[in-house]
């Protein structure tokens, strides 16, 4: 059922139980204010009641020229008429218990005689003991006025109901037109269309509020696809200068009279291309169990001079290799709450750029601090820095500074994705920035690492 349609009914029903309300106590209160000005017109009859006695007037008494006609009853301890109004008949027209009780007090009771409602007073006659007067007035005016009171209220009423409940659907259509308008703008948009906005309303109500957060959504959901569309770009025209390279070095293996040192370089090459297919998909998988929040890190408590000296160790043929040289700076007591092998993963990305882009002589500085209860890890180095231009983007997926863009000298631009998404993983922050001398540096900050913490030595 639609939202108009409920409105419609809900105010239907309301308005009608609430006008069925009001009805019924202005029935009530209409019908008791007329019923007790009948019963005052009784009670003034009553009090002429004697003039009936001793052939007293006979002639019936109106309350007005369009007023019921009273029949008037004296009668006397034994319950006989002793004296009555012209048509009233010559028994008493209320029941013996009534009467009885009429004796000694005033009795009101409303009847059915000759299949006509009637209003009957009884109440004792003064001055004579066990006597009674009774006064019956015919309620035909009465219920004549109550049955086209509430015949009118009935039709009124239901004309309202009627009224209100279109009124409401008419009001709900109209301000449910801009949300259907909304809706069909929306259903409208394909995957394609994205980057259209939807036409906010210049009302600022309601309406325009839910138009401006489906456009903030559009544009989120757009940003991502972008990212998305880009990354699957980036990926394939990564993936396939390796796998040219491996076809191209296949195709010449296979030509006839290849010596046995041209095949062994061609299996080398093929090799380190399928290295570096291996390793980008590797880096690629990390980058998305990172992205759906899947990347596990499993911490361990671990002496982070020891640790970043076991590191270098293990880099250090590499660093001397490329004629380089590397020191570690760490106070022995630092401990801290960190995933080893992840962290490492990091570590060694940063240091394998410094290889990568530093001249030979350069020098890898490793410092590791605590600033509160945050471990601080930084990766230093004295070579040529980051491209300014770049460094906002250096956390980018696929992205390289334009000087690395050679195959020889760069990589597929993955490295520093990992670092940014494996310390997010940790819930810590990383950034890039060039040392006053120009060198590169990295920082990674990991909140509430170190150990013990202070809710812990406490
Ligand atoms: N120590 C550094 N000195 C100078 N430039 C650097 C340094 N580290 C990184 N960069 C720049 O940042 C870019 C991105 O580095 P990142 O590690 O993300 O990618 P990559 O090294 O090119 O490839 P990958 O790490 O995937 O093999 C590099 O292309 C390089 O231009
Ligand atoms: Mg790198």
């Amino acid at each position: 059922m639609s939202i108009r349609l409920r409105l419609a009914l809900l105010f239907a029903i309301a308005s009608a139980v609430v006008l069925s309300l009001g009805g019924w106590l202005f029935v009530s209160v209409l019908s008791s204010s007329l019923l007790s000005s009948v019963d005052s017109q009784l009670s003034a009859q009553a009090s002429h009641a004697s003039s009936y006695l001793n052939g007293g007037s006979q002639v019936p008494l109106t309350s007005g020229a369009n007023g019921p006609e009273y029949v008037v009853q004296v009668l006397d301890a034994s319950g006989t008429v002793r004296g009555s109004s012209a048509e009233a008949p010559t028994v008493p027209i209320i029941p013996a218990t009534e009467l009885d009780r009429a004796k000694t007090q005033q009795v009101i009771v409303t009847h059915t005689r000759h299949d006509e409602h009637e209003r009957v007073l009884a109440e004792p006659l003064p001055g004579r003991a066990g006597w009674t007067v009774i006064v019956g007035a015919s309620l035909e005016t009465f219920d004549a006025t109550m049955s086209r009171v509430t015949t009118e209220l009935v039709i009124g009423c239901s004309l309202f109901v009627i009224l209100a409940a279109g009124g409401s659907y008419l009001l709900a259509r109209s301000a449910l037109r801009p949300v259907e308008r909304l809706r069909a703008e929306v259903s409208d948009l394909s995957v394609r269309d994205i980057p259209r906005m939807i036409a906010v309303p210049r009302t600022h109500d309601e309406i325009s509020a839910l138009a401006s957060t489906m456009n903030e959504l559009l544009v989120r959901v757009r940003t991502s696809l972008e990212r998305e569309r880009s990354l699957v770009a980036d990926a394939s025209h990564e993936l396939r200068t390796p796998f040219a390279i491996l076809q191209g070095e296949l195709e010449l293996a296979q030509r006839p009279g290849r010596t046995r040192e041209e095949l062994m370089t061609t299996v080398t090459v093929a090799a380190e291309e399928v290295a570096r297919l291996t390793r980008i998909a590797d880096d690629l998988l990390l980058l998305s169990r990172g992205d759906q929040g899947q990347l596990r890190i499993i911490p361990v408590v671990v002496g982070v001079r020891d640790y970043l000296d076991e590191i270098m160790g293990h880099a250090h043929p590499r660093i001397t290799g490329h004629g380089m040289t590397c020191r570690v700076d760490a106070a022995s007591s630092l401990r801290a709450r960190i995933d080893p092998d992840r962290m490492r993963q990091v570590i060694d990305n940063l240091i394998d750029n410094s290889l990568r882009y530093c001249p030979r002589g350069s020098v890898i500085e490793l410092r590791a601090g605590a600033r509160a209860q945050d471990l601080w890890l930084e990766v230093v180095d004295d070579g040529p820095g980051f491209d300014p231009t770049f460094l906002p983007h250096a956390f980018e997926r696929f992205r390289r500074s334009d000087t690395s863009r050679s195959r020889d000298y760069g990589g597929a631009g993955l490295g520093l994705a990992i670092v940014s998404s494996i310390v997010g993983a940790h819930g810590g922050t990383v950034i890039a920035e060039n040392t006053p001398a120009g060198g590169a540096f990295v920082r990674v900050t990991v909140r509430n690492a170190i150990w013990p913490s202070l809710s812990t030595a406490s």
